[in-house]
């Protein structure tokens, strides 16, 4: 389903406290009438938070807030799966956005899974047991201390929704319920689960689109399985709370 259909954010200028509001309930949302710089586009991102930017990442030319996004001068298509934006930290980001500067002819739409509807649709019984656990994020070839235990479940302080809470599974590094069994076996299981094609979304890109999702309850992934010319856009992410647990 393309985001268009239902999400967007019809107010000009743009609202982004209202486009916050809407990413966290409905994962993302498409921006209408959108900031159409880069200045104005992290103008919007700021006014939710502060701005962080990732290591190893390329800066976008005269605004170090944002990078680059791209397939230019890539000999393989880029790889991508999906996943939850830095996760590997003790403020992941809340909110992260793309502004579309150049849209290839065919292809590179971005996928977004439902990652309320991931938990809910769990079997009842396992969401008892995934209430309280804890997953290790980071990549698996960095010493553990550089990696974060953060809730499994985690409760989106907008609207306060349970989500299950996880990325790609190169970086999800193990799993323990709240009595202390290691249960990281379920983490293929719930990866899976997250990206049934059943709970996802894509977004088709015009040059100029904006989209912003809130990773609390999303996952998102590019496709660049059949891209056709040139694909490069900016994102910023700002930065969020340590997660927060879900009640039981
Ligand atoms: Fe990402």
């Amino acid at each position: 389903m393309e985001l268009a259909d239902d999400l967007r954010v019809p107010t000009s200028p743009p609202d982004p406290h209202e486009a916050g509001r809407l990413a966290a309930k409905h994962g993302v949302v498409q921006i209408l009438s959108p900031p159409d710089t880069p200045g104005a586009f992290v103008e919007f991102l700021s006014a939710l938070g502060t701005l962080i930017f990732t290591d190893g990442e390329t800066p976008v030319p005269g605004h170090p807030d944002l990078n680059v996004v791209t397939n230019v001068g890539r000999k393989t298509p880029p790889k991508s799966v999906f996943h939850s934006d830095t996760s590997y930290v003790p403020h992941p980001p809340s909110y992260s956005a793309l502004i579309a500067i150049d849209v290839p002819d065919a292809g590179g739409a971005t996928w977004f899974t439902e990652q309320y509807l991931a938990f809910e649709t769990l079997p009842p019984d396992l969401q008892r047991d995934l209430i309280g656990a804890s997953l290790l994020h980071g990549p698996s070839d960095v010493p553990v201390t550089e990696a974060q235990w953060h809730p499994l479940v985690r409760r989106n302080p907008i609207t306060g929704r349970a989500a299950l809470f996880l990325t790609s599974l190169a970086r999800c590094r193990q799993l323990v319920l709240r009595d202390g069994t290691d249960r990281s076996d379920l983490i293929e299981r719930l990866y899976t689960h997250s990206i049934d094609p059943r709970h996802r979304r894509q977004h088709q890109w015009r040059k100029g689109d904006v989209v912003l999702w809130d990773n609390r309850c999303t996952l998102h992934a590019a496709d660049h399985s059949a891209v056709v010319g040139d694909r490069t856009l900016y994102r910023g992410m700002v930065e969020g709370e340590a997660p927060l647990p879900a009640h039981g």
